[in-house]
């Protein structure tokens, strides 16, 4: 008797507090709608990829707009799957935590809220609860994600990708006449357009500041690549979002330099495929003064092979600062059999930290980790970046590749990376060296 009692008054509770939700806390299913409860967490959370036009990780578009009400309702049981799984929004750093300022997630409570609203048919609700539409900088800003540049430099001439183009990595150079940049500046941000949709697998810019023993730029790609012509402005797949740096961290870009446009097309080649492109690079000026300079770099290794069948080969590379160093970015890059990656600092005095976790990498998934606020490293701080590749048949035939090759360093899709990009800053002093951190 004692025991049935017991039981009834915790039944007695259970429905007390559900009926006590606050509106707009789902606690109970009846009472979740999609105006006033789902579509707050779908607009902050989702939205930004799940729109025509959204944005774009290395390829990696969404498939279905979750605009409205009717777009949304069908995928309802999708959505709840993969909210629960943690599998959306998709973010794939499992440490550290809290402080990206990029990083992605719903707290147990949105996803219960969001679950909750299934289970309980996904009713829409009333209309007149529904909050005000979204805002997306891209609709007053000419299609750029962080704002409207104050100028923009396009590829003076377009340039077709022919029909029987597979893979193809080619670079074009524009030398900033008086009229496109007057004056040097500091710029605090840039973005990138690739002006060839979905056939533009990536673009990769840099800047190089004129000299006059410089060798002529293109013979420099020539021999060297692109990564030979100049300070790089990091890379980025069409559609992604463009770099903004914080207060008075700066880029210094001077009148007469040559930018670079380094492209990768990758498409089915075949009659009718061909796409005309021209890329563009738009650029804002940081008018406040500047007190340190950034640099993106990479920790690479270029001199590896991963032997065929192997599920768990590490290629790792590191560097040892030579000053006191602000990192502002990650963007661990690899290819179709990279599976993880790892940046690592081990400070002088031997103490490690991770600065980032990647456990299950995949290249559809270019994403460049942001830290809220730039992180000192000290001079002397040893900064390892590893990745993990699997060569396995089950993996090649996941992810479409022969895992009966060798693959080493290459820019084709079939060939392997493991560049461990970084942005970071020091503090502006003539006597610092132009190439930033490292040594
Ligand atoms: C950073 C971009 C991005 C964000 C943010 C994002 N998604 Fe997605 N979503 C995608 C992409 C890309 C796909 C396609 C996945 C693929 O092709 O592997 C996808 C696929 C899906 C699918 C379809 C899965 C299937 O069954 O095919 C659902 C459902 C989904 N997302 C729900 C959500 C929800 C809910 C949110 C917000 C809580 C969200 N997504 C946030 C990019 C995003």
């Amino acid at each position: 008797m004692r025991i049935r009692f017991r039981a009834l008054v915790a039944v007695v509770v259970l429905v007390v507090s559900s009926v006590c939700a606050a509106p707009g806390y789902a606690g109970n299913e009846a009472d979740v709608t999609y105006y006033r409860d789902v579509l707050p967490i779908i607009q902050d959370n989702c939205q930004g990829c799940h729109r025509p036009e959204g944005l774009n990780l290395g390829g990696v578009v969404a498939p279905m707009s979750f605009m409205s009400y009717q777009e949304t309702r069908p995928w309802a049981r999708s959505i709840a799957r993969k909210v629960e799984a943690h599998e959306m929004p998709p973010w794939y750093a499992s440490e550290p935590k809290g402080v990206f300022s990029n990083e992605r997630g719903l707290t147990d409570g949105e996803i219960a809220t969001l679950v909750n609203w299934v289970n309980a048919g996904a009713p829409a609700g009333d209309e007149a609860d529904a909050p005000p539409p979204a805002q997306f900088v891209e609709e007053t800003s000419g299609g750029w994600s962080v704002g409207t540049p104050d100028f923009v430099f396009q590829l003076d001439e377009p340039y077709f990708v022919d029909d029987d183009i597979y893979d193809l990595n080619i670079s074009f150079f524009k030398t900033l006449t008086e009229a496109d940049l007057p004056d040097d500046v500091w710029v605090r941000g840039w973005e990138f357009k690739t002006g060839a949709g979905s056939v533009a697998h990536h673009m990769c810019g840099f800047y190089r500041a004129p000299s006059p023993d410089d060798k002529p730029i293109e013979e420099v790609a020539a021999e060297e690549g692109a990564a030979g012509t100049g300070q790089s402005l990091g890379c980025i797949a069409e559609g992604a979002e463009g770099t903004m740096l914080p207060d008075g961290f700066g880029v210094p870009l001077e009148a007469g330099s040559t930018i670079t446009y380094n492209m990768h097309y990758h498409k089915e080649p075949g009659e009718g495929s061909g796409v005309w492109t021209q890329p563009e690079i738009g650029f804002f000026v940081e008018e406040r003064p500047v007190t340190h300079r950034v640099v993106t770099d990479s920790i690479g290794n270029t001199a590896f092979e991963i032997p065929p069948d192997v599920t768990n080969y590490r290629v790792g590379a590191s560097r040892t600062l030579d000053q006191d160093t602000y990192v502002l970015t990650y963007w661990p890059h690899a290819h179709l059999r990279a599976k993880a990656s790892r940046y690592t600092a081990v400070y002088p005095d031997g103490q490690e930290e991770l600065l980032l976790d990647v456990p299950h990498y995949d290249q559809g998934w270019q994403e460049t980790y942001k830290l809220k606020e730039p992180k000192l490293l000290p001079q002397g701080t040893r900064i390892d970046v590893s990745f993990w590749f699997d060569n396995s048949p089950e993996r090649a035939a996941r992810y479409d590749f022969r895992s009966e090759d060798s693959p080493g360093h290459g820019p084709r899709t079939d060939d392997e990376m493991a560049l461990g990009f970084i942005g970071w800053a020091v503090e502006i002093d003539d006597s610092a060296p132009a190439t930033g951190g490292g040594n």
